[in-house]
């Protein structure tokens, strides 16, 4: 079974490098996957109230029979929890769903900047921390001036910050700031996603570089995504790409096979920004 490295957060609480995505699966399927994933080494598992699959996130783990405190669970919370106190209801019913007594890091799932909203929601998670129900809080989506707004007008500095993420779509200045700030950078749909996955993986200079590695293209993505000091959440309901995205671990990309990486920046898929269903 594969170890896999864990990065330290602000909070001080270790994150797997690895996680699994689980959108867009039910609870059905994400528990079987949740099951399949840990058998072959998984320990972190990225959920959200949005994906509807909290609950089968939670009998998946239940079903391993590994006791819960060596996972690591990240849900996020989305608009409708957004202003006032709504995140306390908002974390609650989501544990009450899992049936856990805390989570390991929770997440404003977007910062829908024109509500103007996600200051305040992030004071009520800075209680939901200190009050123990999320061991580690953090954002998804934020562009530098929202992360700017909150070390303004908040306490605590974000853990992570989850965003589209890949070799297409680098956002080197939201992972600048997070380095800057000691951030965690987490990459959602780190292969390109459903609908890009496909088309990023088929690329020639992924194709030669996973060729002369002897690795698949989604491991030569996966590596350049850990070895940047990224946290990839992949999302597969398929354990033989479970398997084959763990193996990220058991090799290494040069500086040069780095740079051959840096021109798919800005590719087909760079306008594909995760902000036009951030309003
Ligand atoms: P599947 O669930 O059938 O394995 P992302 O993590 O960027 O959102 O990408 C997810 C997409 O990539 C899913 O459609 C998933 O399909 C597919 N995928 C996951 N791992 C691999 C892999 N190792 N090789 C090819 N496709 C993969």
């Amino acid at each position: 079974m594969t170890a896999i490295p864990v990065v330290p957060l602000n909070t001080g609480v270790a994150i797997p490098q690895l996680g699994l995505g689980t959108w867009p699966m039910d609870d059905a399927e994400v528990a079987d996957a949740v099951v399949a994933a840990a058998d072959l080494g998984y320990r972190h598992i990225d959920t959200a109230t949005a994906y509807g699959n909290e609950a089968g996130v939670a009998e998946g783990i239940r079903r391993t029979g590994i006791p819960r405190e060596e996972f690591f669970v990240t849900t996020k919370l989305d608009g409708s929890f957004q202003g006032g106190d709504r995140a306390v209801a908002g974390l609650q019913a989501a544990l009450e769903r899992m049936r856990f007594d805390y989570v390991d890091l929770l997440l404003i799932h977007w910062p829908l900047p024109k509500r103007d909203e996600y200051v305040s929601t992030w004071r009520t998670f800075e209680r939901l921390h200190a009050g123990g129900l999320a061991r580690a809080i953090g954002v998804s989506n934020f562009k530098v001036p929202h992360l700017e707004r909150l070390a303004a007008e908040a306490d605590v500095v974000p853990a992570v910050n989850q965003v589209e993420l890949d070799p297409r779509v680098p956002r080197p200045a939201q992972r600048e700031y997070a380095a800057a700030h000691g951030i965690v950078t987490e990459s959602y749909s780190p292969l390109g996603g459903a609908s890009g996955a496909a088309s990023l993986l088929a690329d020639p200079v992924l194709t030669e570089l996973a060729e002369r590695h002897s690795r698949t293209p989604a491991q030569i993505v996966l590596r350049w995504h850990v070895q940047q000091g990224m946290v990839a959440l992949p999302k597969s309901s398929n354990p033989k790409r479970m398997a084959e995205n763990l193996g990220v671990f058991e090799f290494e990309l040069s500086p040069a096979d780095l740079d051959r990486l840096a021109p798919l920046a800005g590719g087909p898929d760079a306008g594909n920004d995760s902000d036009r269903i951030g309003h």
